[in-house]
């Protein structure tokens, strides 16, 4: 890997009745201020997949587009389940909506020194999320096996120079919520960590956090710019930075009153991805 790379990740937007719109203008005047490699929104644009909230989040993308390249995942909001529950109708018409606004339901991208790759955790009402919680329904997600082993061809074919970013809208980790937002999450774990991805970028908790999977996986949990945060807690978003040896997750807090975005806690994690060098030894091994 040659280049440092920065990747502005906010989460939760939620466009519409909740959508905080001094922060919305805000992040319009301080993203590109931070001249980043790429922009990654991790789900939840909407609050009902209505077009009016679509096309208000389209207007902020492509506002910020024009600074730096993005890539967009669906979260449980900005999916029609109740057209097709449990897919019985197939995956097509939940998220024809979604697709018209933003395209790809499972983008990727490369930007220099990293390849990003969206995967889908939000299906709404599905076989694979069900859980007992009535509650729960359509908003816990779950990531098949499929996905993960698609991201993982993606990430083996790219050149082993490129960091692996992998996003995904639910939460991978139980987080300041104490809730864990993915079924059957210890398997989701172990093919995570067999996607070969050197950081996983989510949100749904409306709870920021930064921490990692068995050690090894960085995870960057952003939070929301809706009125829906967690605890009273102000709203955050994260600048991850990948680098050589590390990932290191910058929180930058909304503080209203001054109507701007601060840096707040900072995390760094070894990168258990990075290539290892090579080294020769004069003489053989000598046994070694
Ligand atoms: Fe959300
Ligand atoms: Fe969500």
């Amino acid at each position: 890997m040659t280049s440092t790379v920065t990747i502005a990740h906010l989460s939760d937007l939620h466009f519409g009745g909740y959508a905080d719109l001094k922060q919305i203008e805000a992040l319009e005047e301080f993203l590109p201020t931070l001249q980043v490699t790429a922009l990654v929104v991790s789900g939840d644009l909407s609050q009902r997949a209505r077009h009016g909230e679509f096309q208000a989040a389209h207007v902020f993308m492509h506002r910020m587009r024009l600074h730096a390249p993005a890539l967009i995942v669906p979260g449980n909001h900005d999916v029609e389940w109740w057209k097709s529950p449990f897919s019985l109708l197939g995956e097509k018409r939940k998220y024809s909506k979604y697709r018209r606004y933003y395209g790809e339901l499972r983008p990727q991208l490369e930007v220099p020194g990293a390849i990003i790759a969206g995967a889908v955790s939000g299906y709404g009402v599905a076989f694979g999320s069900l859980t007992w919680n009535i509650r729960d329904l359509a908003v816990k997600g779950h990531l098949p096996r499929s996905e993960t082993n698609r991201v993982k061809k993606i990430f083996a074919q790219a050149s082993p120079e490129l960091a692996k970013v992998l996003v995904v809208h639910h939460n991978v980790l139980a987080g300041g919520t104490g809730r864990m937002g993915l079924a059957n999450w210890k398997s989701a774990h172990r093919r995570l960590l067999d996607t070969g991805a050197d950081v996983i970028l989510c949100g749904h908790d409306h709870y920021e956090g930064a921490g990692q999977i068995e050690g090894g996986l960085a995870v960057s949990t952003s939070g929301t710019h809706s009125y829906r945060q967690r605890g009273g807690r102000p709203s955050v978003f994260n600048l991850v930075t990948i680098d050589a040896q590390s990932v290191h997750i910058q929180h930058f807090r909304w503080i209203s009153g001054d109507r701007l975005f601060i840096p707040s806690d900072k995390f760094s994690f070894a990168r258990k991805g990075a290539p290892k060098v090579a080294v020769s030894i004069a003489g053989g091994d000598q046994g070694l």
